[in-house]
């Protein structure tokens, strides 16, 4: 029986603080330990994750995957969804009775808000939610909070500003849910007007006690922050070419922007970036976004691990 609170993880909300504190444990675990060590140690051997990904991915399937094979487990995987019988009808109902059945645990990312939820009540093993349209990615978050505690060393009283796409970026939509129940945090929403977090979203994180701040200019909000948050124009969420035109050079963040902040100041992006973040500052140690991707693999390593019991 698994330690973590959920069986299956589709909403960040469902995280609690046990679970963050047993899955950081673990994580720090399979990131201080040599990986032909981990093989050996065989945490998920005999076990067979399904990846099915209806939608583009690199870090996220790769990471599940390698996580899981560096776990001794085994996978199978479905890169396009629609290469799979979705496409002559199939419901995801029912695929998720029949995917049960060959796997133990299954990662799914797809376009539609609230699908990989439904999937889960039809399912009979574990679902984890790699995204679902413009929802929520909480596994990106956890690699977010797990990044910030371990360059911070908590997750209470930080200053956290959010540049980009706050309406359509799932990963913020999840990093709020886990931060926004640690006390003290103040959050600074830097988007595009028409970029800018539901008001549900704010309402939720004004319910839990934080003080929100919302701008849509990012050089003055610098010189507070301790933690950056940056996010990607979500393109494939805008129906029309011309809006997503409209805002999509709004923030380019390069060593000027930096300059402005905290020498402190640490910067995460869940990637992939556009043009939001110039290379020049890719080498600067503000830049966390590369070390934060890789620490999605520990992540997701204890978070296989754990669920799977
Ligand atoms: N951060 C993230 O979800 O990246 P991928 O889309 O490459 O999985």
């Amino acid at each position: 029986m698994s330690k973590l609170s959920f069986r299956n993880l589709i909403d960040a909300n469902q995280i609690n603080e046990n679970d963050l504190n047993l899955l950081f444990a673990l994580t720090n675990q399979y990131r201080n330990t040599n990986h032909r060590q981990i093989i050996k140690n065989g945490d998920c051997y005999g076990y067979l994750l399904a990846t099915l990904f209806f939608e583009p991915s690199t870090r996220t399937r790769f990471s599940f995957e390698t996580a899981m094979q560096r776990l001794a487990g085994q996978i199978i995987t479905l890169e396009q969804g629609m290469s799979s019988s979705i496409k002559k009808g199939e419901t995801l109902e029912d695929m998720g009775r029949i995917i049960s059945n060959y796997a133990d645990i299954i990662v799914m990312r797809h376009p539609q808000i609230g699908s990989v939820a439904n999937f889960a009540k039809y399912a009979t093993i574990p679902v984890i939610n790699a995204g679902d349209g413009s929802n929520q990615h909480p596994t990106q978050a956890l690699v977010d909070s797990y990044t910030i505690f371990t360059e911070k060393n908590r997750l209470d009283n930080l200053k956290i500003g959010l540049v980009g796409d706050l309406k359509y970026g799932r990963a913020n939509h999840s990093l709020l849910s886990i931060l926004s129940k640690y006390s003290s945090n103040q959050f600074t929403l830097i988007s595009h007007p028409s970029l800018a977090l539901n008001d549900s979203q704010k309402l939720e994180l004004t319910n839990y006690g934080c003080k929100i701040y919302e701008t849509a200019d990012l050089d003055p909000a610098m010189a507070d922050l301790d933690v950056l948050i940056v996010s990607r124009i979500q393109q494939e969420r805008f129906s029309d070419p011309e809006e997503y035109a409209k805002v999509k050079d709004s923030y380019h963040i390069n060593k000027k922007t930096v300059s402005k902040g905290k020498p402190e100041l640490i910067i995460l992006h869940g990637l992939p970036r556009v043009n939001e973040i110039d290379p020049e500052i890719d080498n600067m140690p503000q830049a966390k976004y590369f070390k934060q991707a890789e620490y999605g693999l520990y992540v997701r390593m204890a978070l296989l691990s754990l669920m799977i019991k």
